[in-house]
Formats: C-alpha cells, structure tokens, sequence
C-alpha cells in the first residue's frame, strides 16, 4: 500500500496545475510524477491517495492502477482482469460497476469488452469463494476503470466513487452550473488560488504569488449558483474540497476509519478566516437564493456576500479593484428585465449587445480590476471591442471553452502584459 501507482485524471489543459496542486497536498513525499494528457500519474502510498481525493480542486478522481498489458482482443482483456488480485482490495458482499474508455482501440464492441472484464471479475471471486460479488450499475460500492489505447488495456479501482466535482455542497444546482473541478480550474489559472505557472510547466514564474494570499477581492456578477464564489471562498478559508462528502476508497479493505479521521481532523485544524472578500450577484433572485443555501452548506456563508442585480449595472463591490471572473449566459436569449425591469435593448440572440454593455460598463466603472471570463464563443472581444491580454483553453465538459483576461483601465483596456 506503500507504493502506488495513481492516475488522477483531469480536463485536457489542467494537467500542469494539477501536477502544482499534487505537489502542494502531498509535500516532499512526491515520487515520480508524469504530466500525460488529460491527467497526472505518481507513485504514492495509500494514506497520499485519501489526503488527494480530500483535498483536490482540480482532479475528476483518484484512481490506482492495477493492470497495464498489450492486448488483441477481448480474451486479452478478460486475462488482464482476472489476473488483478481484487480480492485483496474489496469484499465479495461489495457490488462493483466497471467503465470503459477507448482511445483508437481496434475492438468492435466496447460493450462486450466491458462484459468481459465483469466476468473476470465475478469469476476470480467465484473460483476463490464459490460465490461471484454482484454488479450494480447505480450506486456500487466500487467503481473498476479500464482504458484501452490501441494496443494496452489499463485496470484501474476508483478511489473517488463519485465524481470529485461532487464536493458535497450542492444543495441547488440552478439551470446551467459550472461544474466545481473547472471553477476552479479557472481560479487556479487567473493566479487567484495558485502563483501564475511559466507557459507548459508547473514551476512558478518567479515572484509570482497568488491573488489569495494577497487579498485580492473576487466578484462573480453572473454567479448563478455560486460556483466560482463558493470554491473561491472554501480556498480562502483552507476548507478542504471533500471535507463534505464521502468517498469510494470507505468500501474499500485498506480502508481505516481512524486514519481517515485523523486526515480529516487535521485539514480542519487547518482551516482560517478568509482572507480575501468574496461576492457574487445574480439577475435572477431565485439563483441568488440557490447560492446562498449552497455557501450555507459549504460553510462559506460569513465569508460570501450574494446580492440580485443586473451585471450591466452592478457598480464594483468594493473600491480599490480587484478580479472579475465569471461565465456569462450563452447559446441562450440572454434576458435582461430581471432586477433592472425596463432595459431591453441588450436582449439578443448571439449576446452580442450584452457584451458591448458589459465592456462599457466595465471599462466605465471598473478601473484597475481584471476581468476574466469564460466562455465557447470564440468571437467574444470583437463583441465586447476589447483586446484580450490572454486566452487560456480549457473544456467544460466536451464544449471547448477560452477563459479571455481583459485588463480593465480608465476608458480602455491594456493591449497586453
Ligand atoms: C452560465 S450561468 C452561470 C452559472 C454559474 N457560474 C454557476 O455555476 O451556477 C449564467 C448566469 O448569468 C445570469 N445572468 C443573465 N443575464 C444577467 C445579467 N444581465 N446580469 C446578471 N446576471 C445575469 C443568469 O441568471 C445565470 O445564472
């Protein structure tokens, strides 16, 4: 248990913020971390798995690799899993579901290939017990992953259970949620929750240091649900990101639960007074109500201010500046009566009108903060007529996202940094 082999997986373009994460949870006691696509690999123990999936913002689980072997067809595949010793990892009274994943695999049925890791499964247990461990599609108590590439298949037994984008808060979900994993992903690449990384790597431009640690206000005033808000103040606070929720490694047999208290209890002694203000506001009062209940549950509530109110005419929440961050409505009508009631000109189907508000309205009242916002629509700074001083990829989802950085000076905004 000493020496694992983990594969936290996350959305194409993280990988270089979660390897800066990884190394901030787990301290000196990383060994041989891998930058891959779409995820990071390290050698860990046990007790470094539990503390990731506590303690991870960024991260969609935490799995342990347990098999990696060529394979032609779907008996190769049926000999990878049943030669893993899943035994030794859960009870045959545990249900377990397996996922598959394929990157160009050559097979015709991802389906049967599923079916044949099951069977390996069920069968290693029944030629061992005489009994086979039910499968259970729902709620299983454990989770098996198996990723074919084209020519490996890769076992791997989910620590997560759910997803750890469930942070365990989400009382209301509001209509179009940022999922928790990519709200912070956007505070992590604005320099708000971590030092800004040098371009591809996860070393930090020198002197850089995070917005967080030097205060700096935040404001969502499209907050929805209050995602950003939220995941910004539980980083202010040092709360834990799974301090509320449970996780797939309790089912599991090295599972303690005094070791696991003793993790939770210190990631709590841990926890602070905020050290930045954070606000979110919303045009709709039903929202604002939603992330209200949600900061209640995250433990948030004394450190988040929410109000109802038009983002095209909010006024800063405070003076002297801060970071805007926010993903505006999009792909929909973006209505506007709400909270303002007789302005209609900035309805449009594209958003375009919306955002030449926005921009004027930014650049107008909100000197010396930096706006950053995410958004599918390739074309927003010719609809804001502003210059983005950077563009940061990222997926929400299958949807291909840029988070745009605008620098917001009296009357115009900087060309570039
Ligand atoms: C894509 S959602 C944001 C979701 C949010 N980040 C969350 O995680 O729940 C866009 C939000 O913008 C709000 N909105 C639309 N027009 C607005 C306006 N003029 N002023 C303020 N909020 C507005 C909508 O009510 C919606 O909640």
């Amino acid at each position: 248990m000493n020496s694992l082999l983990l594969f936290l997986p996350c959305a194409a373009g993280l990988e270089v913020y979660l390897a800066y994460e990884i190394y901030q949870i787990l301290g000196a006691s990383v060994q041989e971390l891998r930058t891959m696509r779409g995820g990071v690999q390290i050698k860990a123990a046990w007790r470094d798995a539990l503390l990731l999936n506590l303690h991870s913002r960024l991260a969609q689980r935490v799995l342990i690799q347990l098999q990696d072997q060529p394979y032609q067809s779907e008996q190769d595949i049926y000999n990878a899993a049943q030669s893993v010793a899943w035994e030794l990892w859960f009870d045959i009274k545990s249900s377990f579901k397996v996922d598959i994943t394929a990157q160009h695999s050559p097979l015709k049925s991802l389906n049967f290939a599923t079916l044949r890791v099951k069977d390996a499964v069920a069968d290693r247990f029944r030629d061992r017990t005489g009994e086979r461990p039910n499968v259970e599609t729902f709620r299983p108590d454990v989770r098996i992953h198996a990723h074919l590439t084209a020519e490996r298949v890769i076992l791997y037994l989910d620590t997560s259970g759910e997803p750890l984008f469930k942070r365990g808060w989400r009382f209301e979900k509001g209509d179009a949620p940022l999922k928790e994993t990519l709200a912070a992903a956007m505070l992590a690449a604005s320099g708000w929750s971590m030092p800004v990384l040098q371009e591809g790597t996860s070393t930090p431009l020198s002197g850089s240091k995070s917005g967080v640690e030097l205060g700096q206000a935040l404001y969502d005033p499209c907050c929805g649900s209050g995602t950003i808000v939220i995941e910004a103040a539980q980083i202010a606070c040092q709360i834990a990101s799974g301090i509320n929720r449970r996780f797939g490694f309790e089912k599991l047999r090295p599972f303690e639960s005094r070791l696991w208290n003793e993790l939770k209890d210190t990631a709590k002694a841990k926890q602070v007074p905020a050290r930045a203000e954070i606000f979110g506001s919303d045009i709709s009062h039903r929202m604002v109500d939603f992330a209200e209940q949600n900061a209640i549950k995250a433990g948030v509530s004394e450190v988040t201010k929410f109000r109802a109110g038009d983002a095209l005419q909010r006024m800063p929440p405070l003076d002297g500046g801060g970071l805007l961050m926010l993903n505006p409505p999009y792909g929909e009508r973006i209505e506007t009566a709400g909270v303002a009631g007789a302005r209609q000109n900035a309805t449009t189907e594209d958003g375009g009108e919306f955002y030449a508000q926005l921009a004027t309205h930014l650049k107008t009242n909100y000197t010396n903060w930096t706006a950053w916002i995410l958004t599918p629509d390739m074309k927003l700074s010719s609809k804001m007529r502003l210059k983005e001083n950077r563009r940061i990829p990222m997926w929400n989802g299958p949807i291909e996202c840029r988070l745009f950085r605008y620098e917001i000076k009296k009357g115009r905004m900087a060309d570039a940094t």
